[in-house]
């Protein structure tokens, strides 16, 4: 699988319009997960931007972040924290709420000592609004990261999220805009 153009990676996102709520068009990328060539094209993509931040850690976002962030850490052999929505981690948590594109949440990591003065990258599938991934930041930063980075499939371009993460001094890596 050779390095794919970002129109042959967004031909494999599926829009499903009207969902889940009425003028959301829905980027679904179970269909580029469902293509190997496309999935180890785009793990390829992420991976050669995340050699060049000296990262440390990652963190993966619940869901579709956790399908990227797994191979992340594989293919770089750094450890991986899972933030995750509300009420699913057993052990002691930090939480924060969040405005989304299409409504409001609440996610979770544990109270873990190993983002501490650490490089952290966050990973997810999709940047929107931002709340999501500025709230995944706030929980590293309260977990004492020293530097927080974050990397995407698609960045909504229409909305501000790459914009107020790059206000808050925040990296950010999108493959698709
Ligand atoms: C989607 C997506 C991001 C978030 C981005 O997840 O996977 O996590 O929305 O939107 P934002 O930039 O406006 O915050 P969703 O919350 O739908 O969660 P899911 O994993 O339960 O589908
Ligand atoms: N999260 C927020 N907005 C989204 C969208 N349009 N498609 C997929 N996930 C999203």
């Amino acid at each position: 699988e050779a390095s794919m153009t970002e129109e042959a990676i967004k031909s494999n996102i599926r829009t499903i319009r009207d969902w889940p709520k009425p003028g959301i068009n829905f980027r679904d990328v179970t269909t580029l997960f469902e293509n190997a060539d496309c999935f180890r094209a785009v793990i390829k993509s992420l991976v050669g931007w995340a050699r060049e931040r000296d990262l440390n850690c990652l963190a993966g976002i619940d869901a579709r972040g956790f399908v990227l962030a797994g191979a992340l850490a594989y293919e770089l052999g750094l450890p991986l924290v899972l933030v995750r929505k509300k009420g699913k981690l057993p052990a002691e948590t930090l939480s924060e709420n969040y405005t989304l594109e299409y409504g409001q949440a609440t996610i979770e990591v544990h109270n873990t000592d190993t983002i501490r003065g650490q490089r952290v990258l966050v990973i997810d599938d999709l940047l929107a609004t931002g709340g999501t991934a500025l709230a995944a930041i706030r929980l590293m930063r309260r977990l004492g990261a020293e530097r927080v980075d974050f990397a995407a499939i698609i960045n909504l371009s229409e909305l501000p999220g790459q914009q107020l993460l790059h206000e808050d001094g925040i990296h950010t890596f999108a493959l698709c805009n």
